[in-house]
Protein backbone atom coordinates (compact mmCIF):
# COMPACT_ATOMS: atom_id res chain seq x y z
CA UNK A 1 0.00 0.00 0.00
CA UNK A 2 2.50 2.16 1.36
CA UNK A 3 5.02 1.04 -1.80
CA UNK A 4 1.95 2.13 -4.26
CA UNK A 5 1.43 5.55 -2.57
CA UNK A 6 5.02 6.48 -2.91
CA UNK A 7 5.11 5.18 -6.20
CA UNK A 8 2.69 7.19 -7.34
CA UNK A 9 4.11 10.07 -5.40
CA UNK A 10 7.42 9.48 -7.07
CA UNK A 11 5.42 9.64 -10.44
CA UNK A 12 3.73 12.97 -9.26
CA UNK A 13 6.91 14.38 -8.86
CA UNK A 14 8.33 13.44 -11.97
CA UNK A 15 5.60 15.15 -13.96
CA UNK A 16 5.95 17.80 -11.68
CA UNK A 17 9.80 18.55 -12.45
CA UNK A 18 9.10 17.58 -16.42
CA UNK A 19 6.57 20.63 -16.21
CA UNK A 20 8.60 22.74 -14.43
CA UNK A 21 11.36 21.92 -16.58
CA UNK A 22 9.64 22.50 -19.71
CA UNK A 23 8.11 25.73 -18.39
CA UNK A 24 11.53 27.03 -18.03
CA UNK A 25 12.59 25.57 -21.31
CA UNK A 26 9.64 27.89 -22.75
CA UNK A 27 10.35 30.40 -20.77
CA UNK A 28 14.12 30.21 -22.15
CA UNK A 29 13.11 30.02 -25.93
CA UNK A 30 10.85 32.93 -25.44
CA UNK A 31 13.32 35.12 -23.76
CA UNK A 32 15.60 34.07 -27.17
CA UNK A 33 12.95 34.82 -29.41
CA UNK A 34 12.20 37.76 -27.90
CA UNK A 35 16.19 38.89 -27.70
CA UNK A 36 16.28 38.18 -31.20
CA UNK A 37 13.73 40.28 -32.27
CA UNK A 38 14.94 42.89 -30.42
CA UNK A 39 18.48 42.07 -32.04
CA UNK A 40 16.71 42.46 -35.19
CA UNK A 41 14.44 45.61 -35.11
CA UNK A 42 17.98 47.02 -34.02
CA UNK A 43 19.43 46.07 -36.97
CA UNK A 44 17.10 47.67 -39.61
CA UNK A 45 19.09 49.98 -41.11
CA UNK A 46 16.24 53.34 -40.60
CA UNK A 47 14.04 54.69 -37.48
CA UNK A 48 11.82 51.87 -36.15
CA UNK A 49 9.09 52.34 -33.64
CA UNK A 50 5.98 50.86 -32.99
CA UNK A 51 2.68 52.36 -31.46
CA UNK A 52 -0.28 51.65 -30.01
CA UNK A 53 -3.81 51.88 -31.47
CA UNK A 54 -4.19 55.72 -29.99
CA UNK A 55 -0.58 56.63 -31.28
CA UNK A 56 1.42 56.18 -27.82
CA UNK A 57 5.43 54.75 -28.53
CA UNK A 58 5.49 51.59 -26.86
CA UNK A 59 8.70 50.84 -28.70
CA UNK A 60 11.73 52.71 -30.32
CA UNK A 61 14.67 51.47 -32.19
CA UNK A 62 18.34 52.83 -31.44
CA UNK A 63 18.57 54.96 -35.00
CA UNK A 64 14.75 56.90 -34.14
CA UNK A 65 16.06 57.29 -30.57
CA UNK A 66 19.47 58.90 -32.03
CA UNK A 67 17.46 61.21 -34.37
CA UNK A 68 15.22 62.48 -31.47
CA UNK A 69 17.98 62.56 -29.00
CA UNK A 70 15.85 61.15 -26.52
CA UNK A 71 14.04 58.00 -25.99
CA UNK A 72 10.39 58.72 -25.72
CA UNK A 73 7.94 56.15 -25.26
CA UNK A 74 4.84 57.05 -24.18
CA UNK A 75 4.19 60.15 -25.98
CA UNK A 76 1.83 60.31 -29.36
CA UNK A 77 3.93 59.71 -32.02
CA UNK A 78 2.92 63.13 -34.37
CA UNK A 79 3.71 65.13 -31.35
CA UNK A 80 7.24 63.80 -31.36
CA UNK A 81 8.20 63.78 -35.04
CA UNK A 82 5.80 66.01 -37.23
CA UNK A 83 6.99 69.73 -37.46
CA UNK A 84 3.38 70.90 -36.96
CA UNK A 85 2.76 68.32 -33.99
CA UNK A 86 -0.83 67.20 -35.68
CA UNK A 87 -1.68 63.75 -36.90
CA UNK A 88 -1.16 62.90 -40.46
CA UNK A 89 -3.80 63.31 -43.02
CA UNK A 90 -3.21 59.64 -44.05
CA UNK A 91 -2.50 58.14 -40.68
CA UNK A 92 -3.47 54.48 -40.70
CA UNK A 93 -4.65 55.30 -37.15
CA UNK A 94 -6.89 57.62 -38.60
CA UNK A 95 -7.79 55.53 -42.01
CA UNK A 96 -7.82 52.01 -40.11
CA UNK A 97 -5.89 49.00 -40.42
CA UNK A 98 -5.44 45.49 -39.88
CA UNK A 99 -3.05 42.90 -38.42
CA UNK A 100 -0.51 42.43 -40.83
CA UNK A 101 -1.69 44.71 -43.25
CA UNK A 102 1.48 47.24 -44.74
CA UNK A 103 0.52 50.54 -46.00
CA UNK A 104 3.49 53.71 -46.99
CA UNK A 105 2.47 57.08 -47.01
CA UNK A 106 4.71 60.11 -47.74
CA UNK A 107 5.34 62.73 -44.55
CA UNK A 108 6.38 65.93 -45.57
CA UNK A 109 7.47 68.52 -42.30
CA UNK A 110 8.42 66.29 -39.49
CA UNK A 111 12.07 65.72 -38.20
CA UNK A 112 12.61 69.71 -38.82
CA UNK A 113 11.34 70.12 -42.45
CA UNK A 114 12.49 66.49 -43.93
CA UNK A 115 10.13 64.38 -46.28
CA UNK A 116 10.11 60.65 -45.02
CA UNK A 117 8.24 57.54 -46.45
CA UNK A 118 6.60 56.07 -43.57
CA UNK A 119 5.61 52.31 -43.76
CA UNK A 120 3.17 51.15 -41.25
CA UNK A 121 2.31 47.43 -40.64
CA UNK A 122 -0.44 46.48 -38.59
CA UNK A 123 0.67 43.95 -35.67
CA UNK A 124 -0.02 42.34 -32.49
CA UNK A 125 2.53 43.67 -29.59
CA UNK A 126 3.00 42.76 -26.02
CA UNK A 127 -0.38 41.49 -26.77
CA UNK A 128 -1.91 44.98 -27.81
CA UNK A 129 -2.79 45.88 -31.45
CA UNK A 130 -0.72 48.40 -32.82
CA UNK A 131 1.57 49.17 -35.58
CA UNK A 132 5.10 49.12 -36.58
CA UNK A 133 6.51 52.32 -38.55
CA UNK A 134 9.46 52.22 -40.69
CA UNK A 135 10.85 55.89 -41.58
CA UNK A 136 13.27 55.96 -44.75
CA UNK A 137 14.33 59.70 -45.28
CA UNK A 138 14.10 60.83 -48.77
CA UNK A 139 14.20 64.91 -48.37
CA UNK A 140 17.61 64.28 -50.60
CA UNK A 141 15.65 62.44 -53.43
CA UNK A 142 12.97 65.16 -53.49
CA UNK A 143 15.15 67.86 -53.93
CA UNK A 144 16.49 66.25 -56.65
CA UNK A 145 13.08 65.17 -58.12
CA UNK A 146 12.57 68.92 -58.01
CA UNK A 147 15.89 70.29 -59.20
CA UNK A 148 15.45 67.66 -62.32
CA UNK A 149 11.82 69.09 -62.74
CA UNK A 150 12.78 72.50 -62.03
CA UNK A 151 15.52 71.58 -65.28
CA UNK A 152 13.04 69.99 -67.74
CA UNK A 153 10.90 72.72 -67.71
CA UNK A 154 13.18 75.39 -68.37
CA UNK A 155 13.95 73.27 -71.05
CA UNK A 156 10.87 72.54 -72.21
CA UNK A 157 10.02 76.40 -71.73
CA UNK A 158 13.47 77.70 -73.83
CA UNK A 159 12.60 75.36 -76.65
CA UNK A 160 9.12 76.17 -77.23
CA UNK A 161 10.18 80.06 -76.79
CA UNK A 162 13.17 79.62 -79.31
CA UNK A 163 11.08 77.45 -81.74
CA UNK A 164 7.93 80.12 -81.29
CA UNK A 165 10.72 82.76 -82.18
CA UNK A 166 12.16 81.43 -85.13
CA UNK A 167 8.60 80.53 -86.26
CA UNK A 168 7.72 83.88 -86.92
CA UNK A 169 10.47 85.63 -89.23
CA UNK A 170 10.35 82.59 -90.59
CA UNK A 171 7.03 82.71 -92.24
CA UNK A 172 7.67 86.39 -93.48
CA UNK A 173 11.59 84.94 -95.76
CA UNK A 174 9.07 82.17 -97.07
CA UNK A 175 6.11 84.23 -97.91
CA UNK A 176 8.76 87.12 -99.13
CA UNK A 177 11.04 84.02 -101.18
CA UNK A 178 7.55 82.64 -102.93
CA UNK A 179 6.48 86.03 -103.88
CA UNK A 180 9.69 86.99 -105.76
CA UNK A 181 9.90 83.13 -107.45
CA UNK A 182 6.10 83.49 -108.51
CA UNK A 183 7.16 86.88 -110.27
CA UNK A 184 5.01 88.95 -108.67
CA UNK A 185 7.91 91.58 -107.69
CA UNK A 186 8.86 91.92 -111.30
CA UNK A 187 9.96 89.21 -113.97
CA UNK A 188 13.54 86.65 -112.46
CA UNK A 189 15.69 84.88 -114.77
CA UNK A 190 16.52 81.38 -114.45
CA UNK A 191 19.40 81.50 -112.76
CA UNK A 192 18.05 83.59 -110.07
CA UNK A 193 14.74 81.46 -110.22
CA UNK A 194 17.26 78.35 -108.79
CA UNK A 195 18.57 80.04 -106.10
CA UNK A 196 15.17 80.73 -105.00
CA UNK A 197 14.19 77.63 -105.29
CA UNK A 198 17.24 76.21 -103.39
CA UNK A 199 16.19 78.72 -100.57
CA UNK A 200 12.60 77.78 -100.62
CA UNK A 201 13.37 74.20 -100.15
CA UNK A 202 15.65 74.81 -97.80
CA UNK A 203 13.26 77.20 -95.30
CA UNK A 204 10.65 74.61 -96.27
CA UNK A 205 12.88 71.84 -93.97
CA UNK A 206 13.65 74.83 -91.62
CA UNK A 207 10.28 74.73 -91.12
CA UNK A 208 9.96 71.32 -90.66
CA UNK A 209 12.26 71.22 -88.29
CA UNK A 210 11.13 73.30 -86.04
CA UNK A 211 7.88 72.21 -86.35
CA UNK A 212 9.16 68.53 -85.02
CA UNK A 213 10.41 70.23 -81.98
CA UNK A 214 7.31 72.11 -81.06
CA UNK A 215 5.44 69.04 -81.44
CA UNK A 216 8.37 67.54 -79.48
CA UNK A 217 7.35 69.73 -77.22
CA UNK A 218 3.93 69.22 -76.99
CA UNK A 219 3.91 65.40 -76.94
CA UNK A 220 6.39 65.89 -73.63
CA UNK A 221 3.66 68.52 -71.97
CA UNK A 222 0.87 65.92 -72.86
CA UNK A 223 -0.78 68.58 -74.73
CA UNK A 224 -1.16 67.11 -78.12
CA UNK A 225 -5.01 66.73 -78.84
CA UNK A 226 -6.44 64.47 -81.08
CA UNK A 227 -9.12 65.04 -83.47
CA UNK A 228 -10.46 61.65 -83.98
CA UNK A 229 -12.73 60.60 -87.35
CA UNK A 230 -13.65 57.83 -89.23
CA UNK A 231 -11.56 58.31 -92.10
CA UNK A 232 -10.30 56.02 -94.95
CA UNK A 233 -6.49 54.93 -94.46
CA UNK A 234 -5.55 53.85 -98.07
CA UNK A 235 -7.18 57.42 -99.53
CA UNK A 236 -4.76 58.41 -96.22
CA UNK A 237 -1.54 56.00 -97.97
CA UNK A 238 -2.51 57.31 -101.70
CA UNK A 239 -2.37 61.10 -100.19
CA UNK A 240 1.63 60.38 -98.69
CA UNK A 241 2.04 58.81 -101.97
CA UNK A 242 1.50 61.78 -104.14
CA UNK A 243 3.49 64.21 -101.83
CA UNK A 244 6.16 61.88 -101.76
CA UNK A 245 6.50 60.31 -105.08
CA UNK A 246 8.93 63.25 -106.84
CA UNK A 247 11.34 63.22 -103.60
CA UNK A 248 11.68 59.00 -104.71
CA UNK A 249 11.92 59.95 -108.20
CA UNK A 250 14.38 62.30 -107.98
CA UNK A 251 16.84 59.46 -105.84
CA UNK A 252 16.24 56.73 -108.64
CA UNK A 253 13.98 54.89 -106.69
CA UNK A 254 10.85 52.96 -107.15
CA UNK A 255 7.53 54.07 -105.34
CA UNK A 256 4.58 51.60 -105.13
CA UNK A 257 1.60 51.33 -103.24
CA UNK A 258 -0.32 48.14 -102.51
CA UNK A 259 -3.27 48.71 -100.31
CA UNK A 260 -6.20 46.19 -98.80
CA UNK A 261 -9.35 46.34 -99.98
CA UNK A 262 -12.41 46.25 -97.98
CA UNK A 263 -10.75 47.52 -94.44
CA UNK A 264 -12.49 47.31 -91.40
CA UNK A 265 -13.40 51.46 -90.28
CA UNK A 266 -11.32 52.59 -88.17
CA UNK A 267 -11.40 56.27 -86.41
CA UNK A 268 -8.32 58.21 -86.18
CA UNK A 269 -6.66 62.20 -86.33
CA UNK A 270 -6.15 61.90 -89.97
CA UNK A 271 -3.13 64.73 -89.83
CA UNK A 272 -1.23 63.05 -87.30
CA UNK A 273 -1.06 59.75 -89.20
CA UNK A 274 -0.25 61.78 -92.22
CA UNK A 275 2.70 62.86 -89.95
CA UNK A 276 3.65 59.54 -88.89
CA UNK A 277 3.90 58.19 -92.62
CA UNK A 278 5.43 61.49 -93.77
CA UNK A 279 8.25 60.62 -91.30
CA UNK A 280 8.01 56.81 -92.10
CA UNK A 281 8.57 57.48 -95.91
CA UNK A 282 10.72 60.54 -95.45
CA UNK A 283 13.27 58.36 -93.60
CA UNK A 284 12.74 55.69 -96.28
CA UNK A 285 14.15 57.45 -99.11
CA UNK A 286 16.45 59.22 -97.39
CA UNK A 287 18.40 56.10 -96.32
CA UNK A 288 17.83 53.90 -99.47
CA UNK A 289 20.54 55.07 -102.22
CA UNK A 290 19.22 52.05 -104.61
CA UNK A 291 15.88 49.61 -105.30
CA UNK A 292 12.56 51.00 -103.80
CA UNK A 293 10.37 52.18 -101.09
CA UNK A 294 6.80 50.18 -100.37
CA UNK A 295 3.93 51.06 -98.51
CA UNK A 296 1.08 48.77 -97.77
CA UNK A 297 -1.84 48.27 -96.16
CA UNK A 298 -3.54 44.77 -94.50
CA UNK A 299 -7.01 44.15 -91.98
CA UNK A 300 -6.90 42.53 -89.54
CA UNK A 301 -9.75 41.34 -87.13
CA UNK A 302 -9.45 43.98 -84.68
CA UNK A 303 -6.68 46.55 -86.47
CA UNK A 304 -5.56 48.00 -89.30
CA UNK A 305 -2.02 47.51 -90.03
CA UNK A 306 0.53 50.03 -92.68
CA UNK A 307 3.41 48.84 -93.71
CA UNK A 308 6.72 51.13 -95.09
CA UNK A 309 9.41 49.14 -96.55
CA UNK A 310 12.42 49.65 -98.41
CA UNK A 311 15.90 48.15 -99.53
CA UNK A 312 17.86 50.52 -97.72
CA UNK A 313 21.00 49.34 -95.63
CA UNK A 314 18.68 47.74 -92.64
CA UNK A 315 19.18 48.60 -89.00
CA UNK A 316 21.45 46.65 -86.31
CA UNK A 317 19.71 44.44 -84.10
CA UNK A 318 21.28 46.06 -81.09
CA UNK A 319 20.00 49.43 -82.41
CA UNK A 320 16.45 48.59 -82.62
CA UNK A 321 15.46 49.74 -79.08
CA UNK A 322 17.34 52.77 -79.55
CA UNK A 323 15.29 53.98 -82.51
CA UNK A 324 11.83 55.00 -80.73
CA UNK A 325 13.98 57.58 -78.37
CA UNK A 326 14.59 61.32 -78.23
CA UNK A 327 17.34 63.23 -80.67
CA UNK A 328 18.56 59.63 -81.41
CA UNK A 329 20.17 58.82 -84.71
CA UNK A 330 22.10 56.17 -85.51
CA UNK A 331 25.00 56.24 -87.40
CA UNK A 332 25.84 60.11 -85.94
CA UNK A 333 27.98 61.44 -89.10
CA UNK A 334 26.17 60.01 -91.80
CA UNK A 335 22.60 60.60 -89.99
CA UNK A 336 23.71 64.43 -89.08
CA UNK A 337 24.14 64.88 -93.10
CA UNK A 338 20.77 63.75 -94.53
CA UNK A 339 19.86 66.70 -91.52
CA UNK A 340 16.71 65.36 -89.25
CA UNK A 341 16.35 65.98 -85.60
CA UNK A 342 15.73 62.28 -84.54
CA UNK A 343 12.60 63.51 -83.58
CA UNK A 344 10.76 61.88 -86.36
CA UNK A 345 10.10 58.42 -84.69
CA UNK A 346 10.03 59.15 -80.73
CA UNK A 347 6.68 61.68 -82.21
CA UNK A 348 5.02 58.80 -84.83
CA UNK A 349 5.52 56.56 -81.33
CA UNK A 350 3.50 59.24 -79.26
CA UNK A 351 0.90 59.27 -81.69
CA UNK A 352 0.57 55.85 -82.59
CA UNK A 353 0.29 54.75 -78.99
CA UNK A 354 -2.20 57.77 -78.77
CA UNK A 355 -4.24 56.16 -81.12
CA UNK A 356 -4.21 52.57 -79.06
CA UNK A 357 -2.12 51.40 -81.55
CA UNK A 358 1.35 50.30 -81.96
CA UNK A 359 4.70 50.55 -83.84
CA UNK A 360 7.62 48.44 -84.62
CA UNK A 361 10.45 47.78 -87.03
CA UNK A 362 11.69 44.51 -88.65
CA UNK A 363 15.03 44.90 -90.29
CA UNK A 364 17.88 43.09 -91.79
CA UNK A 365 21.72 44.53 -92.23
CA UNK A 366 21.91 45.20 -95.97
CA UNK A 367 18.19 44.19 -97.38
CA UNK A 368 16.06 47.09 -95.82
CA UNK A 369 13.46 47.87 -93.32
CA UNK A 370 10.13 47.64 -93.12
CA UNK A 371 8.51 49.97 -90.53
CA UNK A 372 4.91 48.71 -89.41
CA UNK A 373 1.95 50.49 -87.24
CA UNK A 374 -1.45 49.36 -86.19
CA UNK A 375 -4.71 51.12 -85.54
CA UNK A 376 -7.19 49.29 -83.69
CA UNK A 377 -10.55 49.17 -84.24
CA UNK A 378 -12.11 51.60 -82.24
CA UNK A 379 -14.79 48.69 -79.92
CA UNK A 380 -11.38 46.99 -79.23
CA UNK A 381 -9.62 49.95 -78.12
CA UNK A 382 -8.70 49.49 -74.13
N1 LIG B 1 14.25 53.35 -93.02
C1 LIG B 1 15.35 53.48 -92.27
N2 LIG B 1 16.50 52.82 -92.60
C2 LIG B 1 17.60 52.94 -91.86
N3 LIG B 1 17.71 53.69 -90.72
C3 LIG B 1 16.60 54.35 -90.33
C4 LIG B 1 15.37 54.29 -91.08
N4 LIG B 1 14.45 55.04 -90.44
C5 LIG B 1 15.08 55.57 -89.35
N5 LIG B 1 16.36 55.17 -89.28
C6 LIG B 1 17.35 55.50 -88.24
O1 LIG B 1 16.63 56.03 -87.12
C7 LIG B 1 17.06 57.36 -86.82
C8 LIG B 1 15.92 58.16 -86.23
O2 LIG B 1 14.92 58.46 -87.18
P1 LIG B 1 13.98 59.70 -86.94
O3 LIG B 1 13.50 59.61 -85.51
O4 LIG B 1 12.94 59.74 -88.00
O5 LIG B 1 14.95 60.93 -87.00
P2 LIG B 1 15.59 61.70 -88.23
O6 LIG B 1 14.83 61.30 -89.47
O7 LIG B 1 15.33 63.13 -87.89
O8 LIG B 1 17.02 61.35 -88.24
C9 LIG B 1 17.59 57.87 -88.11
O9 LIG B 1 18.50 58.95 -87.92
C10 LIG B 1 18.28 56.62 -88.67
O10 LIG B 1 19.51 56.41 -88.02
MG1 LIG C 1 12.81 61.14 -89.69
Amino acid sequence: MIKRYLKRLGNFLVDCASILSSRKNSEIALQRISNFNKTLLNTIPFGLDIVDERGNIMYMNQILENAIGEKTTGKKCWEVYTDDKKQCDLCPLKVGFETGETKTIEVNGAFGGKTFLVTHTGMIYNGKKSVMEVFIDITGRKKAEQVIQQALKAKSDFTSMVSHELRTPLTAIKEGISIVLDGEAGAINKEQKTFLDIAKRNVDRLNRLINEVLDFQKLEAGKMALKMEENDINQVVKEVYDTMFSLAQGKGLGFVINTAEHLPKVKFDRDKIIQVLNNLVTNAIKFTEKGSINIATTGGDNFIRVSVQDTGPGIKAEDIPRLFHEFEQLEGEVDRKTGGTGLGLIISKEIIESHGGKIWVESKMEQGSTFHFILPIEERRG
